[in-house]
């Protein structure tokens, strides 16, 4: 595969040679005096720090421990660690001495005040969609930052990756830029939520699939994909959870964070249900309407108590079933939170018959769940599901894993189930 990518880049540099430079070439914006924090309107500066929520903008620049805005934070990518620069307006080491025109050129086409090319890491294959008003107000928020000195970090990627001029062949191949351009024949609402989704809180950038130049695949969009060994499941009508994801559903998931059909926003999901919390009510509804018609959800909803029945039946232990150590193992461990004696599931304890991560084609979800936990600052707020990382061997999770597919779906059973368990767990035990 990086044989396939060095062919592709060198090809891309080869073509280049000729007209690419001229197309490549960016100027550089002469520096600003940094406007005083005075300048701009409260309500405006109120609304950019919204935006910036609901960009996760401190989600990727602020590094484990480091100040907010600072940049610095490790972003893995097939190519290399790349790291996040610092956005507070600190006149030498962040964007202090940028003038708006620099800052919307960033935003919307990916080329910094000093001309060169940005990495596609910096989500601006989306934010090139955000309204000019609405960069104005990211603008005046950050430009009334406390300026932090804190020189950027060397990014990991190894040559010709780390080339700027090139990525300007990668924004010709996969980069449209453009504003947002409203649909007429959909509802105002479903114009904000698509507005949302696919500019400033790019839910794309982790559920849709991306290409071997790391590209997503427009043809595929919200089909799934990898994230730092997690799954972002489908967000259409291939999504596998039994129940459909309607309206109320996602609304109750993106806002408190927990759908009682569905269960919690975990891992990477956390910060973005964190940051949507910086929107008004009005948007969070607003994308709960884009996604549940992009779902179809209505076309399932006939069939919702059905399959909710179905899933509840499953768990409920089974008079006179054959003795089944991996069931008793699943019950010492699991069972004590994990059982819902009704015929409706609480969301106080997510019934597992109905969690996406036991149906997806990939168990990485499940297995993060069980050896991370839940802490009570994440998911629902003070509810907490334990780690078992230190409780459980690789085998024991993968023998609950393997039992949870097999008697709460009908889906073939997982294969390589241990050699994940071991490979996420290095992944965690890394991480901290
Ligand atoms: C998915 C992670 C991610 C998110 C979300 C993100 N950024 Fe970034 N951003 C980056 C990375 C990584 C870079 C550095 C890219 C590079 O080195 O080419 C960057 C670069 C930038 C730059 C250019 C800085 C420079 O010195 O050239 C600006 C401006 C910026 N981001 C603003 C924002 C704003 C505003 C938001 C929120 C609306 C945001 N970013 C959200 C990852 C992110
Ligand atoms: C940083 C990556 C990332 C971004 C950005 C992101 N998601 Fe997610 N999303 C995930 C991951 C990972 C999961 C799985 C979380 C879990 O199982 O607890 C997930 C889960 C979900 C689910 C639950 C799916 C299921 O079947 O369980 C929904 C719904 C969802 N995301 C909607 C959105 C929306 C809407 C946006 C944009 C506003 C968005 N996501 C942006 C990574 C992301
Ligand atoms: C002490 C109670 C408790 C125990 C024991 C427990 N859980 Fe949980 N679990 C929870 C709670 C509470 C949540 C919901 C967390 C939230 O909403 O923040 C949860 C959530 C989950 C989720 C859903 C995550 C998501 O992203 O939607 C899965 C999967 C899960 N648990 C699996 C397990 C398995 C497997 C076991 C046994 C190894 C187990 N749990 C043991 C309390 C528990």
């Amino acid at each position: 595969m990086f044989k396939k990518l060095l062919i592709a880049i060198v090809a891309l540099g080869c073509l280049g040679l000729a007209g690419f430079a001229a197309l490549a070439w960016r100027p550089a914006i002469a520096p600003v005096a940094r406007p005083t924090a005075g300048s701009f309107a409260p309500e405006l500066v109120a609304r950019g720090e919204a935006l910036a929520g609901g960009g996760y903008c401190a989600a990727c620049h602020t590094a484990k421990g480091g100040e907010k805005f600072t940049g610095g934070y490790a972003m893995e990518t097939p190519f290399g660690a790349i790291y996040s620069t610092n956005i507070t307006p600190d006149p030498e080491t962040g964007i202090g001495s940028w003038s708006e025109t620099a800052f919307r050129r960033a935003m919307h086409e990916g080329v910094s005040r000093d001309g060169s090319h940005l990495l596609p890491v910096f989500s601006y294959d989306h934010f090139t969609k955000l309204s000019d008003d609405d960069v104005r107000a990211l603008y005046a928020y950050f430009m009334s930052r406390t300026p932090v000195r804190a020189p950027r970090k060397a990014n990991g990627i190894p040559f010709p990756f780390n080339i700027r001029y090139l990525q300007a062949g990668w924004k010709l191949l996969f980069f449209a830029p453009g504003r947002f351009k409203p649909d007429a024949e959909k509802s105002a609402e479903w114009n904000r939520g698509a507005y949302l989704a696919l500019g400033l809180s790019h839910c794309g950038a982790c559920h849709t699939p991306r290409n071997l130049l790391g590209a997503e695949i427009s043809g595929n969009a919200y089909g799934g994909a990898v994230i730092d060994n997690w799954v972002a499941p489908p967000l259409t009508a291939a999504n596998p959870a039994p129940a459909p994801w309607t309206y109320e559903e996602l609304y109750d998931y993106l806002r408190p964070g927990t759908s009682k059909l569905h269960g919690t926003a975990a891992g990477p999901m956390f910060p973005v249900v964190q940051g949507l919390g910086a929107l008004p009510d009005s948007d969070i509804h607003a994308l709960a309407t884009y996604f549940a018609d992009l779902d179809k959800a209505a076309d399932r909803l006939p069939y919702v108590s059905g399959a909710v029945s179905l899933a509840m039946s499953s768990a409920a232990a089974k008079q006179g079933a054959p003795f089944d150590a991996d069931a008793q193992l699943y019950t010492a461990a699991c069972a004590s939170c994990h059982y819902n004696a009704t015929n409706a599931p609480l969301a106080a304890r997510p019934d597992l018959a109905l969690n996406s991560a036991v149906h997806l084609s990939d168990p990485s979800n499940l297995i993060q769940v069980i050896l991370r936990g839940i802490s009570s600052a994440e998911g629902t707020p003070d509810f907490v599901m334990p780690a078992f990382g230190g409780a459980l061997s690789d085998a024991d999770v993968a023998r609950i894993a393997a039992y949870l597919r097999r008697t709460r779906t009908s889906l073939p059973p997982w294969p390589d189930l241990a050699a994940r368990i071991a490979e996420i767990r290095r992944h965690i035990n890394a991480a901290n």
